[in-house]
């Protein structure tokens, strides 16, 4: 019998973000109407080649270095550990990250308002967590930006984040915010999340990852299950919002 790595067993109960949220508007046009049916997870899962383990290089989890120039804006340090329901560390699992400038402008073709782009930042980076879980980004502070969910719709700053587990029927994704974000309030993909588990998408300032003239520093630690477990989006949700 084969056992699934603890990070990634079915979850007994979840305290779940709902699928359909009316603030959220097209949720209404994604939300399934009929009951999840979950699939088994069948040897080809489990035994597979891990994806990303042998390409992801150190630099990939550098997003300020691009097109041979450096990002403008608020340079940061993103790192915490992912770990399971008993806070054992889930390593070697893959995390990608996707994120607007600091501008608040994503490099992608249906992103068109009026900010600017940065020659020098791509907005996409990924690393493999450590033996003991943890994982480290360097980028910039993410930009607001506008969308069209309501009047005068802002998303707070967010990095997205992807994790996957065995294989790509693992995969996991979230949103990580800054703390004290003032757009929190009128924001229905933060606030879809239950009140009592919302802070677990926001990350803390960090003084020991902050270096001097360098890189403030920001944790945001992952709970793959169980009581403490971060809110993850449903597979109908749209990434890029
Ligand atoms: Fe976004």
């Amino acid at each position: 019998m084969v056992h699934l790595p603890p990070g990634y067993r079915r979850p007994d109960s979840v305290e779940a973000t709902p699928t359909d949220f009316p603030d959220y508007r097209t949720t209404a046009l994604r939300s399934p109407r009929r009951p999840l049916a979950v699939l088994p997870n069948r040897l080809t899962e489990l035994t597979g080649p891990v994806f990303g383990e042998d390409r992801v290089q150190p630099g990939d989890a550098d997003l300020t270095l691009a097109n041979g120039g450096e990002a403008q804006g608020q340079r940061i340090v993103v790192h915490g550990r992912v770990v399971d329901t008993d806070g054992e560390p889930i390593p070697n699992t893959l995390l990608e990250v996707w994120q607007a400038n600091a501008a608040g402008r994503y490099r992608h073709t249906v992103d068109n308002w009026p900010a600017p782009l940065d020659p020098y930042f791509n907005g996409a980076g990924r690393c493999v967590t450590d033996a003991d879980g943890h994982y480290s980004f360097t980028t910039i502070r993410p930009g607001a930006y506008p969308w069209r969910n309501h009047d005068n719709a802002w998303r707070p700053a967010h990095i997205h984040f992807s994790l996957f587990g065995r294989s790509f029927t693992q995969r996991l994704v979230t949103q990580m915010y800054f703390p004290d974000d003032p757009l929190f309030f009128q924001d229905p993909i933060y606030n879809s999340a239950p009140a009592g588990v919302r802070h677990r998408m926001v990350s803390v300032y960090d003084h020991e990852a902050t270096t001097d003239h360098w890189a403030l520093g920001f944790r945001w630690d992952i709970v793959l299950r169980g009581r403490e477990a971060t809110p993850f989006e449903t597979e109908d949700d749209d990434d890029d919002e």
